[in-house]
């Protein structure tokens, strides 16, 4: 089958091809998925995932991209709950090779079933960015009703994604990002906008929770907008800066197939909208990965056509 490897860390990007690699094994709870669409994070050359397995032992060649939408061709051994010709999408496995490949293997509780009226190029811009809005808000940040959110980044994959559903969850919400985000963020249903190259952070006030996608300055100075028993929420790097009187939670997006089924309704029922950019072949996936300005969205990466 064709993939796209990753060999030589050193050689990072410039090590990325397009090649013949085995078709995949299904492990036990395993489902093999024909790969229909997939995402990938820009910065996943730079984990220690994306060489090693879970024992540290080098991987490669390895295949990168976590995120698919596709068909299930195989079941492993005592695999239930998917079935052969279902369409699924979802999370792949961290250490594991990945989806920018045309099959590959990943534990079945990792994958929803997909409803045939959500095109796969829209779904397979889902699973990471859902996933991570929903768990940071709601399962760590404890966002309620009535409460105020401010969502750095506001106009990306996890923040457009966050500001729905703080929106839908009647969350007062403030969205940050560049001038030129403005009229985007507010059209998700944010209400209000800080420009950070322009506006002071600062005059925001207290908020109940951050969710911060950028780090640095921004996320430092974050910590003190957090009120009383509120929560700074970041997914870039553990942070420095604690609130005064409240928590600092840095995490990693987890698989959550019940979760996964709630967004595919959502979106289906048109309440949610996953941010799509750039599409391209498989073969053009080393230069979609290539740093430089991007087409806003998530760029998608069609493997098969349906
Ligand atoms: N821990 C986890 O589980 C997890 C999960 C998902 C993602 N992540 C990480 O989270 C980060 C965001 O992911 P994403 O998919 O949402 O990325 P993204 O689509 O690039 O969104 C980031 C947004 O923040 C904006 N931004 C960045 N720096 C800014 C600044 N200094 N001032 C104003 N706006 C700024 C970007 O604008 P421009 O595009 O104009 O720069 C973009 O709109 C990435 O580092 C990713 O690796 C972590």
């Amino acid at each position: 089958m064709q993939a796209i490897t990753v060999r030589d860390r050193n050689a990072g990007l410039a090590g990325m091809s397009l090649t013949d690699m085995p078709y995949p094994h299904a492990a036990e709870n395993d489902v093999i998925v024909r790969v229909h669409a997939a995402g990938f994070t820009p910065g996943e050359l730079d984990w220690p995932a994306t060489w090693t397995d879970r024992a540290g032992r080098d991987r490669t060649p390895s295949v990168p991209g976590h995120e698919l939408s596709g068909v299930v061709v195989e079941l492993g051994y005592g695999t239930t709950g998917l079935s052969v010709g279902q369409r699924v999408f979802g999370l792949a496995d961290w250490t594991r090779n990945g989806t920018l490949a045309e099959y590959t293997a990943v534990e079945a509780r990792n994958l929803a079933p997909l409803p045939a009226d959500i095109d796969h190029t829209v779904a397979a811009a889902l699973p990471i960015s859902g996933l991570t809005a929903w768990q940071g808000l709601f399962d760590h940040g404890r966002l309620t009703t009535g409460q105020t959110v401010l969502i750095h980044g506001a106009a990306g994959g996890v923040g457009s994604i966050a500001v729905q559903l703080a929106r839908e969850a009647g969350a007062r919400v403030i969205g940050t990002g560049r001038a030129a985000d403005r009229d985007g963020v507010l059209g998700l249903g944010a209400d209000t906008f800080v420009d950070l190259q322009t506006e002071k952070l600062e005059d925001v006030g207290e908020v109940d929770v951050v969710f911060d996608v950028i780090g640095g300055d921004i996320l430092d100075r974050s910590a003190a907008l957090v009120r009383a028993g509120g929560t700074l929420v970041t997914i870039v790097l553990p942070p420095k800066v604690q609130p005064r009187d409240g928590r600092a939670v840095f995490f990693v997006v987890e698989p959550d197939r019940a979760r996964l089924a709630d967004l595919a309704t959502r979106l289906r029922d048109g309440r949610l909208k996953p941010l799509v950019g750039a599409v391209r072949p498989l073969a053009e996936a080393p230069a979609a990965f290539a740093p430089g300005r991007r087409i806003p969205g998530k760029t998608i990466i069609r493997v098969t056509e349906d």
